[in-house]
């Protein structure tokens, strides 16, 4: 798929900000593929793509998860864990996005897993840091990348707080994000 008819897809689905959000995402993991080494146009692809179907209702992203065959695991959780996987098998199914790492980066980009490939991290990092985001220590996470050029300390602080956010709030914990804080930690 080109890049221009990506953007066209996201565009005619998901509200404006969230558009460009996606656009931020992609623009980031260029930036990051850069400064890493890793393909610009992978991270492009995954950036744009990345959030399609955050929006969906529950049910159409049940059904999808079924369709697909993805885990059944995925029918526990939230719309908030599901949309990334979602994305990916839909656009490997339907788009012929026939890219490993894209799949990859996709459907890891909000839990992270142990083992990240090279784009898989970028994404994952730019959705936590693109210039708009200004959550609480955003800019700790910034410098990591930026300045110590330390990719893997920043998926463990990044994974971090999003464990410290969803144990505060009494959310169930998507495994691969316990594996993705615990390997990271050993690597950082
Ligand atoms: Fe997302
Ligand atoms: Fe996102």
């Amino acid at each position: 798929m080109k890049v221009k008819k990506a953007m066209k897809l996201v565009e005619e689905k998901l509200p404006k900000k969230r558009y460009q959000h996606s656009l931020r995402v992609a623009e980031t993991a260029k930036q990051l593929a850069d400064i890493f080494h890793g393909d610009k146009d992978i991270c492009e692809m995954a950036g744009i793509l990345h959030d399609y179907f955050k929006y969906d209702d529950l049910s159409e992203l049940y059904q999808k998860v079924t369709k697909y065959k993805l885990e059944t695991e995925l029918l526990a959780y939230s719309s908030e864990i599901l949309h990334g996987p979602v994305a990916a098998a839909y656009f490997k199914n339907e788009h012929n996005i026939d890219n490993q790492e894209i799949f990859d980066a996709i459907y890891f980009h909000t839990t992270g897993r142990r083992q990240m490939g090279l784009n898989e991290k970028i994404i994952f990092v730019s959705d936590y840091i693109e210039p708009e985001r200004t959550q609480p220590g955003v800019e700790e996470i910034r410098d990591m990348i930026y300045k110590e050029k330390d990719i893997d300390k920043a998926i463990y602080e990044i994974s971090k707080r999003t464990v410290l956010y969803l144990v505060a709030g009494d959310k169930t914990i998507y495994p691969a994000t316990i594996d993705c804080l615990n390997y990271y930690n050993l690597q950082k």
